[in-house]
């Protein structure tokens, strides 16, 4: 086989069989084919797309590049979650906690934010002392004993992954819905859970600018779980305002805590609680829905979601005692209204840029970021606000762009008219 008949078919929309896009990644993985031609491929499935037959054989040629993890040694049903990527997500942070509270198994690798995104793991790791590196044996030892373990990707899960996605990133061919789709899957099918919950998100600040297109990834998803007799769920969730308050790791941090002692914002409680619902329904561990739920509101309650997630961090090493200091930033700068209405729209795509120049985020894979700086809103999208009211508070360190306050004011709509606050959630899909 040659890489260029590969590039051929794939331009001139002839559809590859199995064995070749298995040659093609495996040969990849192993350095005989290089990066150009490789590229080359991205942009033509970019173009043209791929058939589902041939995202379900790259999904599996990605799987089987590297190691795959067995959770077999853990009782019960494992759970596992992933975000297709938003500004203000702290999902991951409170959903943990909270299954695992409700008796679930939640087993789950994450990543680092890139771009106007956030990534999990930067989070977690904006927790002084706080380890995402644990061993396979211990992260199986951790998900037995205290129901939950949240940690970086090992270095030999999808390895084809790695390497597709770092070229796909400089080479403007991110936003395929085959590629997406196959990215995901192949690193969530590698970790091992039996039910996979994807919050796939839509809006100005997601890779999916709309529903349909939101709703055409989760189907793609969906019918490669079923290739692999995975139970996967979908939830389509709004992105087109950020999520919560807070932006930037430390911020996110003490929403998320304040979320797990049932303090909200409620945008997030809703997204949570409803994707907790169907994990603790699914692993068996309630005869309804609605039973799920309230058993998932009473743990945000009465304190046991936050105990665990106490119970996570110091298991990975944390020695945190309190967390009343826990930002350290050389100045807050507040943003006045400059007119009276109801807030229309705060684009979530210009607040992850903004907060992502102020250090809360990396530009290339490579750069450092600021756990402490971020941007911290006021008001959320419906909620009138007067004139010289404060919109949001800035919290800066060394990073600055003389753009940022005339970026942030452009970010936001108003309107003379009330709005009706519209759920996060839009569709579930099965
Ligand atoms: N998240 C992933 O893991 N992969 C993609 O391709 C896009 C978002």
């Amino acid at each position: 086989m040659r890489a260029i008949d590969i590039i051929e078919k794939t331009k001139n929309k002839i559809p590859l069989t199995e064995q070749e896009i298995k040659w093609f990644i495996d040969e990849y993985v192993k350095d005989n084919i290089k990066d150009y031609q490789v590229s080359s491929w991205l942009m033509a499935v970019c173009i043209n797309g791929l058939s589902k037959d041939e995202t379900y054989y790259l999904t599996k040629a990605m799987l089987y590049s590297g190691d795959t993890i067995d959770l077999s040694s853990i009782k019960g049903i494992k759970v596992d979650k992933h975000s297709t990527g938003g500004v203000g997500d702290k999902v991951s942070l409170v959903l943990g906690p909270l299954v695992a509270a409700c008796g679930c198994k939640f087993a789950k690798f994450s990543g680092r934010g890139l771009g106007h995104t956030g990534g999990t793991l930067d989070k977690l790791e904006s927790i002084p002392g706080l380890t995402i590196n644990l061993s396979e044996k211990d992260f199986i030892n951790q998900v037995q004993d205290i129901n939950i373990a949240i940690i970086g990707q090992t270095k030999n899960l999808v390895p084809a992954d790695k390497k597709l996605y770092a070229l796909r990133d400089v080479t403007s061919t991110v936003n395929s819905l085959p590629l997406i789709a196959s990215s995901i899957m192949s690193k969530k099918l590698a970790s091992g859970s039996d039910i996979i919950c994807l919050d796939v998100k839509y809006g100005s600040g997601a890779f999916m600018k709309t529903i349909e297109e939101a709703t055409e990834l989760s189907n793609l998803m969906i019918d490669i779980a079923h290739k692999n007799n995975k139970k996967v769920i979908a939830f389509i969730s709004d992105m087109n305002k950020p999520l919560g308050k807070a932006i930037g790791n430390k911020l996110e941090v003490l929403e998320a805590i304040n979320c797990l002692k049932g303090g909200g914002p409620k945008d997030l409680e809703d997204l949570v609680v409803t994707i907790a619902s169907y994990m603790i329904y699914y692993s068996n561990l309630s005869d309804s829905l609605n039973n799920a739920k309230s058993l998932a509101l009473e743990k945000l309650k009465n304190g046991d979601a936050y105990n665990r997630f106490i119970k996570l961090i110091k298991h990975q090493k944390s020695k945190i005692s309190s967390f009343e200091s826990f930002i350290n930033i050389k100045e807050i700068i507040p943003l006045k209204s400059k007119e009276n209405g109801y807030i229309e729209e705060i684009n979530a795509l210009d607040l992850g840029i903004n907060a992502m120049l102020l250090g809360a985020g990396r530009e290339k894979k490579e750069d450092p970021i600021d756990p402490d700086v971020g941007i911290l809103l006021n008001y959320q999208v419906g909620d009138y606000v007067k004139k010289d009211d404060i919109l949001l508070y800035i919290y800066k360190n060394d990073k600055w762009d003389k753009n940022i306050i005339d970026n942030l004011y452009k970010a936001y709509k108003f309107t003379n008219k009330k709005l009706t606050k519209t759920e996060i959630i839009k569709k579930i899909i099965l």
